[in-house]
């Protein structure tokens, strides 16, 4: 059992956060077990973990990060999407054929996520299955939880960054082989690249693995408009890009699924992507650095849509998730300002819930201090924004959404294991 006191901050749902100033929160086999305003009886011989005035609030999940593309972010940042892949991100994605060099890089990120305020990740690799199990055994041993794919790619890519199809098939089988137990916080999740990176036969391989391994699927949807484009050519007998993966049921009807961006969506994509419960990562960063575009993110959650935050390193240059809700709250102003739609405006309790439960939800009951809610938490000091003696905690909360980064962070826990 744990036993921790201070100012805890939480999303009920996306219009309501939950605060409790000053109080005790036990925590009993890795969940929420409740809140109390003294030390609870069947706690009395576990050590408090005292954070005074500081505030604590469920650990951030990034739904969206492309680990390989780390050690170029920030750069590049004048292109749109796929003069940027070409330019970029497969030149570099490419070098993690080599295991050393992939060791130096992975371990940078793996470095920098373990000290960020974020607790779960759904990550792409490479299509290297050694680099991909080498990043995935760093992840375990920082702590965190992950879900992390071998990326597959067998067209319109360099040569040095493409697979044959039979290769792809047999390399995530024997990627997925070889990692079978080995983990206990780090998952596989299958991630063809995006549609005009897979052939139809390699996406019919995919689904052919997903019938025997059941495993969530991530991909990429609706970010471009000459990307979108694309795509309807490839898949003449499709109405939308949705379509494309729903064809080979890669599309969340049979399997968890997370899609990255869906900046662009027509209705009837929207209606799918609802209907097959398909969990959106929205990347504003991204979204502005590429030039992609302003997501709806108001009207997907009016419609009941599950939608998370991305980094989507290194599209977007920022791995923090905190980052990912301030810049959600601004574009989407933006988009309001530009498009003259009303009701466009996300409010701070909805980014905060998109950070916390609406990603975490991907994960299980994560996201939250609800009872029975895995224990993920970052204890947060404020002290270094000024005196904030006059600010209510939700004041405080939203400074810190704005102005922290990595040295505000004093403790972080996973599943109830202290990690930092
Ligand atoms: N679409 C296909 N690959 C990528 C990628 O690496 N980054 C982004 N932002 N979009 C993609
Ligand atoms: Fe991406």
């Amino acid at each position: 059992m744990r036993l921790l006191k201070g100012n805890f901050i939480y999303s009920i749902d996306k219009n309501e956060i939950e605060i409790k100033k000053n109080q005790y929160l036990l925590v009993k086999d890795g969940k929420v077990e409740g809140f109390y305003n003294e030390v609870p009886s069947i706690a009395k011989d576990v050590k408090v973990e005292d954070y005074k005035d500081n505030i604590i609030i469920p650990g951030l999940s990034d739904l969206h990060v492309h680990a390989p593309q780390y050690a170029f972010r920030g750069m590049g940042m004048d292109m749109q999407l796929l003069d940027w892949l070409n330019t970029y991100a497969f030149k570099e994605e490419g070098k993690y054929k080599n295991l050393e060099y992939a060791k130096k890089q992975y371990s940078k990120f793996v470095d920098d996520v373990k000290n960020s305020a974020t607790t779960r990740l759904s990550i792409f690799a490479t299509l290297h299955k050694d680099a991909t199990i080498m990043l995935m055994d760093l992840l375990e041993n920082a702590g965190v939880k992950a879900y992390v794919g071998k990326v597959n790619m067998d067209r319109n890519s360099p040569e040095f960054l493409s697979e044959d199809t039979i290769e792809s098939k047999e390399d995530t089988i024997e990627w997925l082989e070889q990692i079978k137990d080995r983990y206990k916080n780090i998952k596989p999740i299958l991630t063809p690249r995006f549609i005009p990176s897979c052939t139809d036969k390699l996406m019919d391989e995919i689904q052919n693995i997903n019938k025997k391994y059941k495993l969530p699927i991530q991909s990429h949807l609706s970010e471009n408009t000459s990307e979108i484009d694309w795509v309807a050519d490839l898949h003449p007998d499709t109405n939308n890009y949705a379509e494309a993966y729903d064809k080979y049921n890669l599309f969340g009807k049979e399997n968890k699924t997370i899609m990255a961006h869906c900046v662009h969506c027509p209705d009837d994509e929207l209606n799918l992507i609802k209907q097959n419960n398909v969990t959106v990562a929205h990347c504003p960063q991204s979204n502005a650095n590429l030039t992609s575009g302003i997501a709806p993110i108001k009207k997907m959650l009016d419609m009941g849509i599950y939608v998370g935050l991305g980094s989507d390193i290194a599209a977007g240059s920022s791995l923090s998730i905190f980052r990912a809700m301030s810049d959600a709250v601004q574009v989407s102003k933006l988009r309001e300002a530009m498009t003259g739609e009303k009701n466009q405006i996300l409010t701070l309790s909805e980014v905060f819930y998109l950070g916390t439960k609406g990603g975490g939800k991907f994960f299980g009951n994560v996201g939250s201090f609800e009872k029975g809610y895995e224990f993920d938490a970052i204890v947060l000091n404020d002290e270094s924004f000024g005196d904030n003696s006059d600010f209510t905690l939700k004041e405080r909360l939203e400074r810190i959404i704005y102005l922290s980064d990595d040295r505000n962070i004093v403790a972080k826990y996973v599943a109830g294991n202290k990690v930092i």
